[in-house]
């Protein structure tokens, strides 16, 4: 249950038209194979509704095994996300 935390922050400036490309990914570390979690592409997939995994103020929430394969499973199954194995878990 080693949990990892990694910030990319990419940014790009291409051009002086171009805004700033930054994005926050999580790794979460698991045997069978990390699980790669892209913040900012979730906020924005969610029109910014912290509240869709966030409770109270947006911090920490403890993933493991249980939260995840609800949490994130669940909406996936509602909203097309991945839900098989090896779609989240890369060796
Ligand atoms: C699709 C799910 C999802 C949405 C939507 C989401 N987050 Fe998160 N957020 C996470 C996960 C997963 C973590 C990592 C939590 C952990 O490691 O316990 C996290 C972590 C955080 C953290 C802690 C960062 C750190 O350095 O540990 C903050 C602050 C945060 N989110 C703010 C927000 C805000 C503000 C929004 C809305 C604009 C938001 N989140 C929307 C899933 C989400
Ligand atoms: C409230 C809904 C919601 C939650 C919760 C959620 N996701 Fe997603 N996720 C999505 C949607 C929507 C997509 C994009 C589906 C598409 O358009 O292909 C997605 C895509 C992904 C992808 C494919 C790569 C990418 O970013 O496009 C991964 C990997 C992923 N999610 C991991 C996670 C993990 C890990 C968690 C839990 C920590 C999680 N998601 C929680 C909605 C959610
Ligand atoms: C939506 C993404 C997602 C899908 C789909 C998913 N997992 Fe996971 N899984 C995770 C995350 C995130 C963790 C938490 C890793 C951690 O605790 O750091 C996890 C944890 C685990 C762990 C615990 C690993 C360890 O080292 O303790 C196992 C085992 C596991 N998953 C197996 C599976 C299997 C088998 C499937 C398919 C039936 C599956 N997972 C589908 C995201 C996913």
């Amino acid at each position: 249950m080693k949990r990892s935390y990694l910030a990319f922050v990419a940014a790009a400036i291409l051009t002086a038209a171009v805004p700033v490309l930054a994005s926050e990914v999580f790794e979460f570390k698991a045997k069978n194979g990390t699980v790669t979690f892209d913040h900012t592409a979730h906020q924005q997939r969610l029109n910014g509704d912290c509240a869709k995994c966030h409770q109270g103020t947006p911090g920490k929430i403890g993933i493991n095994r249980d939260v995840a394969h609800d949490m994130c499973t669940n909406c996936h199954r509602e909203m097309n996300g991945p839900t098989r194995c090896n779609d989240c878990h890369k060796r």
